[in-house]
């Protein structure tokens, strides 16, 4: 697909996949915001009419004002956290996320860290390469199979790690804002109460102010010195300070977590603990994932200069 490129003017402003960037350059008039001086910016703003970031990307208010003749912001992910929808729709401009194609492998990745945290698999890893495997076995680890997971936020997301879950014969139960339609598990009203009823606790929820520090000192409670907790939600899901506090206390057993509050800083009291596993936020980080977000992105700039309906619009 082409258009007039220049009336198609894209403004790059994070990290984008390479064939995405491509794809974008040969069709549209794109400028890298990160490469530009402060006169090369004013003047890229005012002709942009697309805004590319990704789903880490901070978008305040404030830098989409800089943007008189903005009509999109594509974003590459499905969370939307950072960016000001509300902001952008008052100017009329459309928000679009990519969805859907990402869910199977934040689920994957959520049932990997959940194996490796309770099977100690990183430790075990360590143990073996320290050579102290001839001084005998590896110390027991945490049943999975059988076990009760507890999912916050039963959408996309926690539906599919309640699939794998369910191959693991799990007890699933989970909270939301409300009973999910059609959802067969067992529904929660409030996350302490959860927490208190399973061995893991997974959190899916959307980032933003509403979910900010749901993760507490009082959950962690609830959650015990049996219970581990996984976060492949938003690092600002869970308050860190508490989840350290508790892992020194020996309060949880453990956590596995993807995201943390201020990437791509990872708090040193969370690494470096046999009981606690961190990835650098790469849940939907595989090839084929990453290629269908890309596409996704470019399918919604596509139809925003085609004039026709976005593909998926965030919803005000
Ligand atoms: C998403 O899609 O929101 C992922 O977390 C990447 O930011």
């Amino acid at each position: 697909m082409t258009f007039d490129k220049t009336k198609a003017t894209v403004v790059k402003a994070a990290f984008l996949p390479p064939a995405l960037v491509k794809r974008l350059d040969e069709t549209c008039s794109m400028v890298e915001w990160d490469t530009l001086s402060e006169a090369e910016r004013a003047a890229a703003a005012a002709n942009a009419r697309v805004l590319a970031v990704n789903g880490e990307s901070v978008v305040t208010a404030e830098f989409i004002a800089r943007f008189p003749k903005l009509e999109l912001i594509a974003d590459f992910g499905v969370g939307y956290d950072g960016i000001d929808v509300a902001a952008a729709n008052a100017r009329g401009i459309a928000v679009t996320n990519t969805p859907g194609v990402l869910t199977d492998d934040v689920a994957d990745l959520a049932m990997g860290l959940l194996l490796a945290t309770s099977r100690r698999i990183v430790e075990a890893q360590r143990f073996v390469e320290r050579g102290d495997w001839a001084n005998g076995g590896f110390t027991w680890t945490k049943k999975v199979s059988g076990g009760r997971i507890g999912i916050a936020g039963m959408g996309r997301i926690g539906q599919a790690i309640a699939r794998r879950a369910a191959g693991f014969d799990m007890a699933i139960s989970y909270t939301d804002r409300q009973p999910v339609a059609g959802c067969p598990h067992a529904f929660v009203a409030d996350l302490a109460t959860l927490a208190a009823g399973v061995d893991f606790l997974v959190m899916c929820v959307n980032g933003g102010d509403k979910t900010r520090g749901l993760v507490n000192a009082e959950v962690l409670k609830a959650l015990g010195p049996e219970g581990i907790l996984i976060n492949i939600a938003r690092g600002t899901v869970v308050d860190e300070a508490a989840l350290i506090a508790a892992l020194d206390a020996g309060t949880i057993a453990g956590a596995g977590l993807d995201v943390f509050e201020h990437e791509p800083v990872v708090p040193a009291a969370l690494q470096g603990r046999p009981n606690v596993v961190v990835t650098p936020h790469m849940a939907s980080a595989t090839h084929a994932t990453r290629k269908a977000m890309g596409d996704l992105v470019f399918d919604n700039v596509a139809a925003h200069f085609s004039g026709e309906p976005l593909k998926t619009p965030v919803l005000p």
